[in-house]
């Protein structure tokens, strides 16, 4: 898509060269992150004809959120390197796109400053912290901030290796920029991973992680069939197929072959969600039609904020947006309801 295209190219001439590196790497020799935007494509769409499209209606519900897209913002750590407004730039652009925000451990900007600012849908991103007092304080506290949702990562029981990161060095934060301590992530001055998560976190712990925060908790970093049942198994209010943008396990599996198996594993139980490598409106109705309810974005709206803060992030979802009405109407689906596993197939070539 040409907006996204552009504002790709304005960050990467805005941001210092290792900032870069660091919101577009992936781990290792980044098979997976490049995977996750293939993947997408080999799934062909079959269009209906003499559908009324007279209107095409993109509304969806997601965990009692009520949105104008299924195109939500996903967990992105230190907004503040991308732009000076930061995290709660993120939080009105998604707002003002009828989307929703999901702000991250790893963020640059308090909790309670990005809920201020804040006027759609809030979730909070989680990882658990080594020190458990942490990580229930920031979990007490979410619903008093309103958020609507939990969201438990866990692809990230180690960082993965991430080698532009580790050529590039720690990189510091703009000045009197500090990450959110209270999000449990054990505060900072840079980007380098934390030694402070708990890598012996198991699905036992969602069940005091449910309870400390009294909200629905989406698990996120799910591959699998057998993970997808055990995340309902033990009360997960809805899955997120990601394999963190390929940043974690290189080699794993896109997202876009994932997420039908965890979707059949799931059943309808709670909403199936799915994140990578989506970045036009085609590749989310394929999601849809794959069985999954809402997806996220990374780096695509990383590059609108990076390329003109609170409007480039909006004009990003927006985009996404305009381009899904689009897919919609030429695939013969008025709604999402409409879109079903019969509008995919899996490609020849
Ligand atoms: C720079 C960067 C930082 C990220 N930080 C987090 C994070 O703090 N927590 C988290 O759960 N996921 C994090 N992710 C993963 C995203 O939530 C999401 O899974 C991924 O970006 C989706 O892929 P996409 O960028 O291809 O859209 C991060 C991704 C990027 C690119």
């Amino acid at each position: 898509m040409d907006l996204l295209r552009r504002q790709e190219a304005l960050a990467r001439e805005r941001l210092d060269p290792a900032v870069h590196d660091y919101f577009a790497g992936g781990a290792g020799d980044e098979q997976t992150l490049a995977d996750n935007e293939r993947a997408w494509r080999r799934w062909w769409i079959r269009p209906r004809g003499l559908v009324d499209v007279g209107a095409v209606d993109t509304a969806v519900e997601v965990l009692g959120a009520r949105l104008r897209t299924p195109i939500l913002v996903a967990p992105v750590a230190a907004h503040a390197l991308l732009h000076h407004d930061g995290e709660r730039a993120g939080a009105r652009a998604a707002g003002a796109a009828g989307s929703l925000f999901t702000l991250s451990t790893r963020a640059t900007t308090d909790l309670a400053d990005v809920a201020a600012a804040a006027d759609g849908p809030l979730w909070l991103q989680v990882y658990v912290d080594r020190d458990r007092e942490r990580t229930l304080r920031v979990l007490a506290g979410a619903r008093e901030h309103g958020v609507g949702a939990v969201v438990l990562t866990v692809d990230l029981p180690v960082a993965g290796r991430r080698e532009r990161e580790l050529r590039n060095g720690e990189l510091p934060l703009p000045d009197g920029v500090r990450l959110a301590d209270h999000l449990g992530g054990a505060g900072g001055e840079g980007t380098k991973p934390l030694a402070g998560w708990d890598p012996t976190l198991t699905w036992a712990d969602l069940a005091w992680i449910r309870e400390a925060c009294g909200l629905p908790v989406a698990v996120k970093g799910v591959l699998t069939a057998q993970d997808a049942r055990a995340a309902v198994e033990h009360g997960a209010a809805a899955v997120v197929v990601s394999n963190h943008g390929g940043r974690q396990l290189d080699g794993c599996v896109p997202t876009a072959v994932a997420l039908e198996e965890v979707a059949g594993a799931v059943g309808g139980a709670v909403p199936v969600l799915v994140d990578g490598g989506i970045r036009d409106g085609g590749d989310v109705l394929r999601a849809l039609a794959l069985g999954a309810r809402a997806v996220l974005v990374g780096r695509p709206y990383a590059w609108g904020l990076a390329a003109g803060g609170q409007d480039g992030a909006r004009e990003a979802l927006e985009a996404l947006t305009g381009d899904l009405e689009l897919a919609m109407a030429l695939a013969g689906c008025p709604s999402l309801a409409a879109i079903t596993r019969d509008h995919v197939r899996a490609a020849l070539w």
